[in-house]
Formats: C-alpha cells, structure tokens, sequence
C-alpha cells in the first residue's frame, strides 16, 4: 500500500512529518472497523482510541490513584535518569506513542544536564498531542531541536529521522497493548529502525495481584470505561455511525493464561448499529462482548527472551520500590 506523501511543517526549532492525511484515516479505519465488527469475535485497534478527546480521558487515566503505572515509571525515571544519560550518551530521544511528553521531561532533563541534548523525536498516531506537547517543550528547552513524527508506528517507523546516537523509548507500558506476534513485529521493526551505539528503553507494566490490575483498569470515577467508549464516539464522528455509548458497559477483565487484562464493551442489550459510511449492519446480542484493548502484564524473564528473540540484549533492569513497573535499556547485540 502506497505511503502517502508526508505534509511537512516547519516553525523555527520545530519539524512535524505528518504520514496520516485524512485519507490514511479514512481508509485504514474502514478497513479495521470491516474487519473487526463482522468477524465472529468482535475485536477493534486501540490506536483508535486517540482522537483528542480520547488523548484528553488518557491524560486524566495517567493522573488517577488507581492507575499506578504513570507514578511508578516517572519514580524510576527520576531515580534512573542521569544513569540513563550517561550509559547511552545520546543526543537524541525518540519517542514512540509519546502523548503528552509528560514524563519524557525527566530524560530531556538529565540529557541536557550532562550536556547531551540536541533532538527529541516525539513520533504518535494522535497529531493534536503530539503538536501541542512540542510546542510547550520547545519553550521550556531553548535551542532543543524538535522533529515530529504523526504516523502509525505499525507502518511508518522507517520514517524516523536518522542522525546522532539516539535512545528509542516505548514508555507506558505501551508495548502490552500489543499481543505477542504483533509485539515481535514492532520489536523487529524498532531493531530495524537502530544503529550500533543506540539504545532501547523500555517500560513494561509486571505481573501483580489482580485486585490492583482491574482496579487500574476500572476506576472508581469512571474515566477509563468513558476512554473504553471513546472509540464508540470516534465511530460515530468519523464513519457516522449510530453506536449508542449507554447501551454498552466497560469492562476490564485479567486473564490468567495469558497475563493480560482484556478490555471490552459489553452489549446491554439485544441490538443493531448502522454504520452508515461502511454500508454496515452489526448485530450485538445482550451481553455480547467486543474486546478493544489488551495490556500485557510482564516477567523479567519474558522480556529479556522477547527482546533476545529481535537480537536486542537487555543491559539494565530497574523496578519502582514496589516492583510494580520496570524499565529496561537493551542494546543491538
Ligand atoms: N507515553 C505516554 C502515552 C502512552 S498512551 C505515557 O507513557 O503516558 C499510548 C500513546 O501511544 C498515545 O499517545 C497514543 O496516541 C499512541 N499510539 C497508540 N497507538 C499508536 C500507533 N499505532 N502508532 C503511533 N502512536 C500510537
Ligand atoms: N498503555 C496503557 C496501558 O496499557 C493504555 C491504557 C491504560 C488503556 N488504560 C487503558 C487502554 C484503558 C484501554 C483502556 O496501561
């Protein structure tokens, strides 16, 4: 499938490469919402999730006390940074599914501390984040250079912009939302992307008691079943779809074999959605489920065999005080 032809927006210290035009959009959700609602199992991509609205309810998930993985990577950051700095020397961050940049300040801080900094590379599929947050960083770090990256980092990672020694960081615990075969896909795809010298850091959420992990998935304010159900409104509003968002419940489940917790949208009741711009009729049976996230819970053990499996070795290992999240610094063997 032919790339289309990036938009390229230039504003004193600022690039932003923009691989999704709205025909990108267009085409990649009908096909995912064809292919996701008229399989047996229902099942959508999360990275629909992130319009703005959905970016906004994701940045109010990251400030709940439910939702440890957010607090326990920044601990980690800021315990681990200057090492982080000093161990890979690089001027360059890139940042895959970068948000809102909130906690990548911690290692543009300690880069620029030790005179390193010269590029940050934040690179999501959600243009209005990523535009904003660039904007703010370039205030606070003068004379940072800032080259944007709007695409799919399914499709659009050998887009990144090559130059300097760069540490690649996938934080978040971004990487669960992956199951195992797409996972090793965008692992390769990253080891492609890496050249000797650069490293790859990594914030991987681990297995604990599953109390924690549901109560993580299901706040008692309600934010993450409305984020769950943002992608019913991204439906509506972009392939005028008539999904009513109070007929479905969100529902946040841990799966023991397979040590993810499994997102759905239940149906509440015996029912049928148009989607107009698809020509689409998908029934929901009472109780039905469409699942539209996975976030894989790790071991240390799985993840220094996943990153092994791409030729990447693990070099540092560090958890929170808990034990809860950990982040890892991997380089090309
Ligand atoms: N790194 C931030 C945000 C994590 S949320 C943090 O640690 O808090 C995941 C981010 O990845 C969102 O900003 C979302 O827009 C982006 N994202 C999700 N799927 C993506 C994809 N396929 N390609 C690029 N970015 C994606
Ligand atoms: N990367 C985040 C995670 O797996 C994404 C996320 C947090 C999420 N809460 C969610 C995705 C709720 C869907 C629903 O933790």
């Amino acid at each position: 499938m032919p790339t289309p032809k990036p938009t390229r927006l230039h504003r004193r210290d600022l690039t932003v490469d923009v691989h999704l035009d709205p025909e990108w959009f267009d085409r990649t959700l009908r096909q995912d919402v064809l292919d996701g609602l008229t399989s047996e199992f229902k099942e959508l991509p999360p990275k629909w999730f992130y319009d703005d609205r959905g970016s906004a309810l994701f940045d109010e998930i990251t400030r709940l006390d439910e939702y440890y993985p957010t607090e326990a990577e920044r601990t980690i950051l800021r315990s681990r940074a200057d090492e982080i700095a000093i161990a890979t020397g690089a001027d360059t961050l890139v940042e895959l599914g970068s948000g809102t940049a909130d906690k990548t300040r911690v290692l543009l801080d300690a880069m620029s501390r030790f005179g390193l900094l010269e590029c940050y590379v934040p690179f999501d599929v959600s243009e209005g984040i990523l535009r904003a947050s660039s904007v703010e960083l370039l205030t606070e770090y003068p004379g940072l250079r800032i080259h944007g990256v709007v695409g799919d980092f399914e499709h659009h990672l050998a887009d990144i912009p090559t130059g300097g020694t760069q540490v690649i960081a996938l934080l978040g615990g971004t990487i669960g939302n992956f199951g195992p075969i797409s996972r090793k896909a965008l692992l390769t795809d990253i080891v492609s992307t890496m050249h000797p010298g650069d490293q790859f850091l990594l914030g991987t959420d681990l297995v604990k008691d599953p109390s924690r992990l549901v109560a993580a998935y299901d706040d008692s304010r309600g934010i993450t079943a409305e984020f769950n159900k943002n992608l019913l409104h991204v439906l509506n509003h972009r392939l005028g779809a008539d999904f009513d968002p109070t007929r479905f419940e969100h529902v946040a489940r841990f799966d023991d074999t397979d040590e993810w917790m499994d997102l759905r949208l239940r149906s509440l009741e015996d029912q049928t959605v148009r989607v107009a711009d698809l020509d689409l009729d998908v029934h929901f049976a009472r109780g039905e489920e469409m699942r539209t996230e996975i976030s894989a819970k790790f071991r240390r053990s799985g993840v220094v065999s996943e990153l092994a499996a791409v030729g990447l070795t693990l070099e540092r290992w560090w958890t929170d005080p808990q034990g809860d999240y950990a982040l890892s610094l991997s380089t090309l063997r």
